[in-house]
């Protein structure tokens, strides 16, 4: 990848001791293996809102693929339903959700999909993108919760590089009928900017990310006039936990809110009629100094014991998924790794990351003594803190 788009990808928060802590947490529980139990088969199922899944993770929304490889979010969908994954779309994807669905559909009709939402400041674009998402079959919504503002994001600054101000990430917005109509009062900036190299580039860059004819949309200025409609609309930082009344009533789709670390949130989060939790520090990119995901996970099991519960946020291995079922989710979500298969080698790295994800915890998970999810989750597998020096 480029340094700008590594840079992205691989940045957290700050001094990144949000990042450093996700992994620690893992590392800091110790799985005790238990012999003679018998695990000739095994099942690495999980069943999330009455679907059967064949592993317990999924594709965690990752906005901008296109930084990671051209091929970009169809690529990484089209190996997630090869294999009967769920992808999670997001709000700021590279490709529009029709393309990434359509693509699915190619590979397995039905294949698992859901969608999150960056939730905007329109009602009408809110209503919008939820109904495409509907129209598009994906079975959830991910209401994303812990970036209403972008964190502060050293490696980005230093390198003055944010996709969306090049028209990146925003095939979302750029393919809504909703978003389309609101182009015309779209905000002018405050002051003029100067002409530098950097601003011609980005104001290029917006118009070849439009649909249709870049020229066109040069012309027109509807590139330049995505980014700053996007600027102004794309989160509601007035948000409150009144507010998810509105959302429960748009949709008859299982609601999780990403993003809730604290028990008091899973609470208010069952109260509101929420379906699930994603519990997740956005993988460090947030706040610095933040509680590890895995840390947070036991009080919120115990504080909202109906939610379907997916971690994320630090989780590389078979080991990692099977402390965080045993801590309590229900599932899995993995960010950074398949970006990195997908920069590799595009749909086939990340149809070989998730063969490789399977294949070691199925192994771990057997090895340990389990020979389902509902197994471990059931404590037939202990673990323990490790022994500190
Ligand atoms: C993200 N994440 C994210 N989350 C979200 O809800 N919508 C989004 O568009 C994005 N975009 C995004 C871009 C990049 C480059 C990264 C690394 C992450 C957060 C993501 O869904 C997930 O919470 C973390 O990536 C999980 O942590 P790990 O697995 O990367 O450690």
């Amino acid at each position: 990848m480029s340094p700008t788009a590594h840079g992205y990808i691989a940045g957290g928060a700050s001094a990144e001791t949000t990042v450093t802590a996700n992994r620690a947490a893992f590392d800091a529980w110790r799985i005790v293996p238990r012999m003679l139990t018998d695990i000739s088969s095994r099942d690495t199922g999980v069943s999330l809102f009455g679907r059967r899944l064949p592993q317990p993770f999924m594709l965690a929304p990752i906005g901008a693929l296109e930084l990671a490889h051209r091929e970009a979010d169809v690529g990484a969908a089209r190996a997630a339903a090869a294999a009967g994954v769920p992808a999670i779309l997001s709000s700021q994807a590279s490709q529009p959700m029709e393309a990434c669905t359509a693509a699915m559909d190619t590979v397995t009709p039905g294949a698992p999909r859901w969608f999150q939402l960056y939730w905007p400041k329109s009602d009408a674009l809110a209503t919008s993108l939820i109904g495409r998402a509907e129209a598009c079959g994906c079975e959830a919504l991910v209401v994303t919760l812990d970036t209403p503002l972008l964190g502060w994001r050293p490696r980005d600054l230093d390198l003055g590089h944010l996709p969306f101000l090049r028209g990146q990430g925003l095939a979302q917005y750029t393919h809504d009928p909703v978003f389309q109509s609101m182009l015309a009062d779209a905000p002018a900036d405050a002051d003029r900017p100067s002409i530098t190299p950097r601003l011609l580039g980005n104001v290029l860059a917006s118009a070849r990310h439009y649909p249709g004819s870049t020229w066109r949309a040069l012309t027109s200025g509807r590139g330049l006039a995505t980014v700053r409609q996007f600027v102004a609309t794309y989160s509601r930082p007035d948000l409150t936990w009144a507010d998810l009344a509105w959302l429960r009533e748009r949709t008859r789709l299982p609601i999780l809110l990403k993003g809730v670390l604290s028990a008091e949130d899973a609470r208010l989060a069952a109260e509101a009629g929420m379906d699930g939790l994603i519990v997740s520090n956005h993988g460090g990119r947030q706040v610095d100094g933040a509680i590890a995901s895995l840390d947070a996970l036991i009080d919120i099991r115990g504080a909202a014991p109906d939610l379907t519960l997916v971690l994320d946020s630090g989780v590389r291995t078979g080991a990692d998924v099977l402390k965080a079922l045993a801590l309590g989710a229900d599932a899995v979500a993995i960010g950074r790794p398949y970006a990195y298969a997908l920069a590799l080698a595009g749909a086939a790295g990340v149809a070989e990351w998730i063969a490789n994800m399977a294949a070691d915890f199925e192994l771990t998970m057997a090895l340990s003594g389990a020979r389902s999810v509902d197994e471990l989750r059931a404590g037939n597998v202990e673990l323990r803190p490790a022994a500190r020096s």
